[in-house]
């Protein structure tokens, strides 16, 4: 069920939180979002409750995304049928009575650390206790500069991406790239589902970012510490030292940068990801000048990923049979994708699959 042996082989995992976007994004008009290749309209109420329905009107099809909120429904703006944020219609112009059984499909919707999440699976299975614990985006000790980026491949490549930084020495050298990334073996490990990988470089040269950030003029120690908290989630937590005071993982009283950088993937379809990212600091909260430097260089730096995913994609779709080869520093990813693996058997079993909404 992996992308290396096909994209058109459907790899997403139903039961589960996905961010539909940012909780500021969402304003009175109606959006149009899809998530694992469902479109919906997610909107938010006069009272300022978040809610998603199916992006299709029952009535002729019109979408829902062109509608508008009424109160605490909404309406949709073609004949002006309005729907509860349960999804019951509620109203139907020119007709007294209501049919029980008028519905459109509505997803359960919690708005947690500034995202509003969609569950896409079975309503009853709803439980925002699973959404990934993402508390440096709300926390009053850390500033987060957020965003959005797209990519035109499957969203495994992402996690693949994200979760083996070897990459960024050859892609990223102009911004986070430096030698030693790519020449430091990596460690990873399971716990549950979680999986981590870690790279430690002891006495390494700081790269341009950190130079910016940190204002590091020799060498440092430098860790990264990526998981993967699935289906989608990875956090990558990045820091460094001057070269010999340790490190945060041995000394709490550290003097250095210490970052997350935090990916919420959102499959959009078989060969579409929107990465909802944000890098998180505990330091300089209120500069906004370091605020616009940070968002530059990060949307560089991802934007230099887009090619690689795309050419991966469309190589990927031209030899359907062939294997990906995986090297040492790839550990992290074949337990990732074990795990992607599992949940996507356990989504598929009866007792967890979608049931169809009935009409
Ligand atoms: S299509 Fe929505 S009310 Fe007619
Ligand atoms: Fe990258």
């Amino acid at each position: 069920m992996y992308p290396e042996e096909s994209r058109f082989m459907t790899n997403f995992i139903r039961n589960a939180w996905y961010a539909g976007c940012w909780s500021d994004e969402l304003e009175s008009q109606p959006q149009a979002k899809t998530i694992l290749g469902e479109e919906l309209a997610v909107y938010r109420t006069e009272s300022g409750v978040a809610a998603a329905v199916e992006d299709c009107c029952p009535h002729r099809f019109a979408p829902m995304s062109l509608g508008s909120i009424a109160g605490e429904n909404i309406a949709c703006g073609y004949h002006g049928m309005q729907f509860d944020c349960a999804g019951l219609c509620v109203e139907i112009p020119g007709q007294k009575n209501i049919p029980g059984r008028t519905k459109i499909r509505a997803y359960p919707v919690v708005e947690k650390y500034t995202l509003v999440w969609v569950w896409m699976g079975d309503a009853d299975r709803a439980d925002d206790g699973l959404i990934p614990d993402l508390h440096w985006l709300d926390h009053p000790d850390w500033t987060a500069v957020t965003g959005t980026m797209r990519y035109d491949s499957n969203w495994v490549l992402l996690v693949d991406n994200l979760l083996d930084l070897t990459h960024t020495t050859f892609v990223h050298q102009s911004t986070i790239g430096t030698e030693d990334v790519a020449n430091t073996l990596v460690t990873s490990e399971r716990v549950g589902d979680i999986v981590t990988v870690t790279r430690i470089m002891k006495d390494a040269e700081p790269s341009n970012f950190y130079k910016r950030v940190g204002g590091f003029e020799g060498k440092i120690d430098r860790w990264q510490k990526i998981w993967l908290d699935p289906p989608s989630t990875v956090i990558i937590d990045a820091g460094g030292v001057p070269a010999g005071t340790s490190d945060k993982y041995s000394n709490d009283t550290y003097g250095g940068i210490d970052t997350r950088i935090i990916s919420v993937l959102k499959p959009v379809d078989d060969g579409t990801v929107d990465q909802i990212w944000a890098f998180a600091r505990d330091t300089c909260l209120d500069d906004a000048e370091l605020d616009a430097d940070i968002e530059k260089s990060i949307t560089h730096t991802f934007n230099e990923d887009i090619e690689f995913l795309a050419g991966q994609q469309r190589n990927m779709d031209k030899r359907p049979d062939r294997k990906m080869l995986n090297n040492t520093a790839d550990s992290g990813v074949v337990q990732a994708r074990r795990v992607i693996d599992e949940w996507l058997a356990a989504d598929a079993s009866p007792a967890f699959a979608t049931p169809i909404p009935a009409e």
